[in-house]
């Protein structure tokens, strides 16, 4: 469809997500399982996090963790991997460094008419993602777009560092999205905020191979996930409010009439604490990382998919997403479903 939609004068072009999909690796990890490996309990982890369990892949890829989302999202979209023209992956955890996990779903699904690309947004991925495909579908050169949130941390944490290893998980989850003529220009997404501040990256990061080449010799070293939590924690408390409310200002939606926050699921207090200052009621905000932990880029595009396939999403229901994360990043995206 490259190059070929072109919209009627008179219609009216919105961007909507047609179909949501996701998967989770099987293998449950409950926090007793990591009391035995770290010095933990189930009470702190809890307590601290709200998370209960987390799924560690054994034999899942971040390839195909995704190839399993993308196909659920596809199949309820009731789109062909032919009819794609763009896939998005959002990911930290690549199997390789080339090609991009985009490039590798795209060859496992035969997806031959996209072009695709990774992009590294860690937490605010799945929310950039969907903010890029927009742009995209608004030119109407393109209509449709694949957009996969997919980690797999388990290979990133330090299995010795109980202040990180406790909090992640794998899984992958993906939305197909659309550009739609329609009478009414009052659904699908409707703004997106997107933000960053790199001069703050150090409180979340996991550092690449050192230089080590024919004039520099380091000793190859291999690192891991680390993160000042209290930082992280303030900054999310703080920015993911002003973002969910200067998306939802910019689609004109009050906060009270929103029926679903949903947010990246990094820990439960923060959720309490956005949700407090919003002055929205806990109700309204979905949540599965007592059972998945955070799962980065896939933690939105999976709860999506799981308050979706339990039907809670009605037509017209006004959403707003939200994420956060290393780089540092933010964004949020307002929606009517
Ligand atoms: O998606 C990326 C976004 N990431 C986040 O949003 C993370 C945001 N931050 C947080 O969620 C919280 O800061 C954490 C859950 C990471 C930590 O909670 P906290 O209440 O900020 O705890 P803390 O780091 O202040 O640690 C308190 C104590 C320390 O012991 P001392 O110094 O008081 O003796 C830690 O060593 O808890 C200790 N601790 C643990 N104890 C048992 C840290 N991790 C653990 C653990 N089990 N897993």
């Amino acid at each position: 469809m490259n190059g070929s939609a072109h919209f009627r004068r008179g219609k009216h072009m919105n961007i909507k997500i047609t179909g949501t999909g996701s998967f989770i690796p099987a293998n449950r990890v409950t926090n007793d399982d990591l009391s035995k490996i770290v010095d933990t309990s189930d009470e702190w982890i809890k307590s601290r996090t709200g998370i209960e369990a987390r799924h560690i892949s054994t034999e899942d890829t971040t390839t195909g963790m995704s190839v399993q989302a993308a196909k659920r999202a596809m199949e309820q979209a009731g789109v062909e991997p032919e009819d794609l023209d763009i896939l998005i992956a959002a990911t930290i955890s690549t199997d390789k460094v080339v090609p991009g996990l985009a490039c590798e779903v795209q060859s496992a699904i035969g997806a031959k008419n996209a072009f695709a690309f990774d992009i590294n947004a860690a937490c605010s991925g799945f929310l950039y993602g969907i903010n890029i495909a927009s742009m995209y579908l608004k030119s109407g050169e393109y209509k449709t777009a694949l957009v996969i949130g997919t980690e797999m941390l388990s290979k990133m944490v330090d299995w010795t560092d109980r202040s990180t290893c406790v909090l992640f998980g794998d899984g992958s989850g993906a939305a197909v999205i659309r550009a739609e003529e329609c009478a009414e220009n009052r659904e699908g997404i409707l703004s997106v905020i997107q933000r960053s501040d790199g001069a703050k990256g150090d409180v979340l990061r996991c550092d690449n191979r050192p230089v080590n080449n024919f004039l520099v010799k380091r000793e190859a070293g291999f690192s891991y996930v680390s993160m000042n939590g209290q930082e992280v924690y303030k900054f999310a408390v703080k920015t993911v409010p002003e973002a969910v409310k200067e998306a939802a200002g910019k689609a004109g939606f009050a906060l009270d009439e929103v029926d679903y926050f949903i947010l990246h699921q990094a820990n439960y207090r923060i959720i309490e604490a956005v949700a407090k200052r919003l002055g929205q009621p806990m109700e309204k905000f979905p949540t599965n990382l007592q059972e998945c932990g955070n799962i980065s880029a896939a933690s939105v595009p999976i709860l999506l998919d799981e308050v979706n396939r339990k039907g809670l999403l009605k037509p017209g229901n006004k959403l707003i997403l939200a994420g956060f994360g290393a780089g540092l990043t933010w964004g949020a995206a307002a929606i009517i479903w």
